[in-house]
């Protein structure tokens, strides 16, 4: 069994700690969602196994190079934790700079309901992730992260398009 790990950031709120506990318990029994994974080359592949009113969990398979672009959670809370492999993670700050780390397997990160962030796997090596978010989500904003630190709105997702 995988020794799995919570981290933080300056947006997690109590709400996004539970979600990442919850995503870490889903990534740790990969029995329950391991035979609907599958690899995509044109993109990372993606499927919600749960919906109900308070919250939604999905799964994530991601090949080496896939990423999610720079996006926010449309006011939803969240957490993903890996599974297998490892993730890299850009998350913008609110001066317009951004932070950078790597889950590894076994680690999970929750953030809170204005958090923006891109992941990325830039291993050799596929990766899977579990995702949690609460509400469920309803939108999501596309951004461009600009040299200066600027976020550009790309493009806003409804919940239909996925
Ligand atoms: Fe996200």
């Amino acid at each position: 069994m995988v020794r799995m790990t919570v981290t933080a950031d300056v947006s997690r709120t109590p709400v996004s700690k539970d979600l990442a506990e919850r995503a870490r318990l889903l990534a740790e029994n990969c029995d329950e969602w391991l035979h609907r994974v599958r690899l995509d080359p044109q993109g990372r592949w993606y499927e919600r196994l749960h919906a109900d009113a308070d919250h939604e969990v999905w799964i994530i398979s991601w090949l080496p190079g896939q990423s999610t672009g720079f996006h926010d959670h449309g006011g939803s809370a969240g957490a993903f934790a890996v599974a297998l492999g490892s993730l890299k993670e850009v998350a913008v700050n609110g001066n317009g700079t951004v932070s950078t780390w790597t889950l590894e397997a076994g680690q999970a990160h929750g953030f809170g309901e204005h958090y923006i962030h891109d992941v990325r796997n830039v291993s050799t090596a596929p990766a899977i992730s579990v995702h949690v978010y609460a509400p469920v989500l309803s939108t999501i904003n596309r951004f461009d992260l600009s040299p200066s630190g600027e976020l550009v709105t790309l493009k806003t997702e409804q919940s239909e398009e996925w």
